[in-house]
């Protein structure tokens, strides 16, 4: 079966490192790189996670980049009352032993997406830093990147704000160069992605499973858990998972052809990805896909099918 190349751009928090962990898991896929960027929690830490993580999957083979230490244009703000101060919700795992690499993101996501010559899927699962400056300092990588599959935005709603999603709200700047590029984007938002949840009964078979991956899920959930609960969520979003899950399973997700763009200046509406799915309005360019519906026991059950398998 020929494999999947992927690369996994990440902020790594808690429920990055369970997409993490998928995209380790999936045999379909050949995990061909990740970056690291700041979001939920410092590059430092996101670096390290990335790293740490993909040791405890036994993947050290795997490079981690690092990336943009902070947006574009905003300062950054990170999420520690969700991902902690540590970005795994204070959970401690073993320091991977791989060399660290020295060579930085944007080059590195470059290099690979030429190196495949347009077969590379990139699943940005925080702030679109990376692939912004990425973009700016290679711009012909937009004929090499095959699709960009993001955990980002939303076509109704928001969670930092009413109108905005965390990672593009915490770089706005970066996101709507992004959309702007002609990269073909799919959008997984906080549409889908609080359709895609762990309830408590998957919460405490996942726990049973009592390895090393379940021991990380149930270390560092805590924060994110109760945010969540208090928000009267159905259970325990999995964001990031999705455009990583859609990426070998794209039957699973229900996406309508948009255009999106980004709100980069308005003072309560800064971070709205603009979609003109509704609107009998339509953008001239709508090269990207909004994704607002998943079958969440399939995507449930793989996501404790690769749990159990560590
Ligand atoms: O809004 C959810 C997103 O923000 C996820 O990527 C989560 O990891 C945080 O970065
Ligand atoms: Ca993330």
């Amino acid at each position: 079966m020929k494999k999947i190349p992927i690369w996994i751009d990440t902020d790594t928090g808690v429920d990055d490192s369970l997409a993490l962990l998928c995209a380790c898991g999936i045999e379909e896929f050949d995990l061909a790189g990740v970056s690291a960027v700041a979001g939920n929690t410092t590059i430092d830490n996101a670096f390290r996670n990335a790293r740490d993580v993909l040791s405890l999957a036994g993947r050290e083979d795997v490079k981690v980049f690092k990336g943009a230490d902070r947006p574009l244009v905003k300062p950054l703000r990170t999420a520690p009352h969700v991902h902690g101060e540590n970005g795994l919700g204070g959970a401690e795992i073993p320091r991977s032993k791989a060399p660290v690499e020295t060579m930085n993101a944007y080059d590195a996501l470059y290099e690979k997406a030429r190196e495949l010559n347009g077969e590379l899927t990139v699943c940005a699962v925080g702030p679109l830093t990376n692939i912004a400056i990425t973009i700016a300092k290679h711009p012909d990588i937009v004929d090499y990147i095959k699709i960009l599959n993001i955990m980002g935005g939303a076509a109704i709603g928001g969670n930092v704000t009413p109108c905005a999603e965390f990672n593009i709200f915490v770089d706005p700047h970066g996101a709507e160069n992004v959309f702007k590029s002609g990269i073909p984007v799919n959008m997984f938002g906080l549409d889908v992605t609080l359709k895609a949840f762990l309830n408590d009964d998957d919460i405490k078979e996942i726990i049973s499973y009592s390895n090393p991956a379940s021991r990380l899920f149930e270390d560092s959930n805590h924060l994110m858990y109760k945010a969540q609960e208090n928000k009267k969520f159905a259970g325990l979003c999995e964001h990031d998972a999705c455009p990583v899950i859609y990426t070998a399973h794209p039957e699973w997700f229900t996406g309508q052809k948009c255009g999106i763009y980004v709100e980069t200046q308005g003072m309560i509406s800064q971070g709205k990805t603009v979609t003109d799915l509704w609107t009998d309005y339509k953008y001239e360019d709508r090269h990207c896909q909004a994704f607002l519906d998943v079958d969440r026991e399939k995507f449930v059950s793989l996501i404790k099918k690769i749990y159990r398998s560590y």
